[in-house]
């Protein structure tokens, strides 16, 4: 079938179409919508995972029956390996893109910085000021986690996993401060997002800092109820 177009056509698009891109990614505004973009899938992510930890609420009804938790991570397990991969890679992908431009932002914005905009940070906000700080706590709060519910974790029995897990105090200690890290994150992260996406004025930009809080305090809330849930023998 005819298109109408060469081969040579096609080259230059694609040319055209790399360019762009790679223009796109190393300008600063390009920068900030991708970390936007990756930030708001993340916080997609947070709220999924958030929906299925949940279900540990439906107890552990014992006698070889599976709790809800044990029955909703064997059903993620049986989906076919190479999509589950997919998924991972894709998550994994997502968070790197994050993790890398944010500090790319970051050293851009400490070497341009005059003594006129330093006084001006002043006025910035503690989470806006330990967005770094908090992203590292998160990073290494997920590689141990990983490292123990994922790598060390058995989804046909991840309600007890979990329970001996959080029945160490230092176990959920690290968990309840890494997850204040993650409060201050999504506040912040939740409020850049808008305010990067154009979706923020003048006007309604307090009515996104309300939205921003709740937004946090219900997925942080959520995360927290599980070790604190165990701690004070509400789960068991
Ligand atoms: C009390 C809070 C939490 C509990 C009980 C919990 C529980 C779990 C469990 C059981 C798994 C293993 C799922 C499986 O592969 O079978 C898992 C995986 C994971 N969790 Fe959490 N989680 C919590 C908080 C968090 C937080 C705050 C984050 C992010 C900052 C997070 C990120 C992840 C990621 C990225 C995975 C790997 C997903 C995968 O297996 O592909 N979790 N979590």
């Amino acid at each position: 079938m005819e298109y109408g177009y060469s081969r040579k056509d096609v080259i230059a698009l694609m040319n055209d179409i790399i360019t762009t891109a790679c223009k796109f990614v190393t300008s600063s505004i390009g920068r900030k919508i991708l970390v936007a973009l990756t930030g708001a899938c993340l916080l997609l992510f947070l709220v999924g995972h958030l929906a299925g930890n949940m279900t540990i609420y439906g107890g552990n009804p014992g006698a070889g029956e599976p709790s809800w938790i044990d029955a909703y991570a064997t059903g993620l397990h049986t989906m076919p390996a190479w999509l589950l991969m997919a998924i991972r890679l894709g998550l994994l992908a997502i968070l790197l893109v994050h993790v890398v431009l944010t500090l790319v932002l970051k050293y851009e914005n400490v070497t341009a910085r005059t003594h006129y905009q330093k006084e001006g940070t002043l006025k910035a906000t503690l989470s806006s000021r330990t967005m770094v700080l908090t992203g590292v706590m998160i990073f290494c709060f997920l590689v141990f986690h990983l490292w123990q519910l994922t790598v060390n974790g058995d989804p046909h029995d991840c309600y007890n996993h979990i329970i001996a897990a959080f029945s160490n105090g230092w176990c959920s200690l690290f968990y309840i401060v890494a997850i204040c890290c993650l409060f201050m994150h999504v506040r912040h992260g939740v409020q850049s997002i808008l305010q990067t996406l154009g979706l923020a004025t003048r006007k309604v930009r307090p009515l996104y800092n309300l939205v921003a809080v709740l937004f946090a305090i219900v997925v942080c809330g959520g995360f927290i109820s599980i070790p604190l849930a165990v701690l004070t023998g509400i789960l068991k």
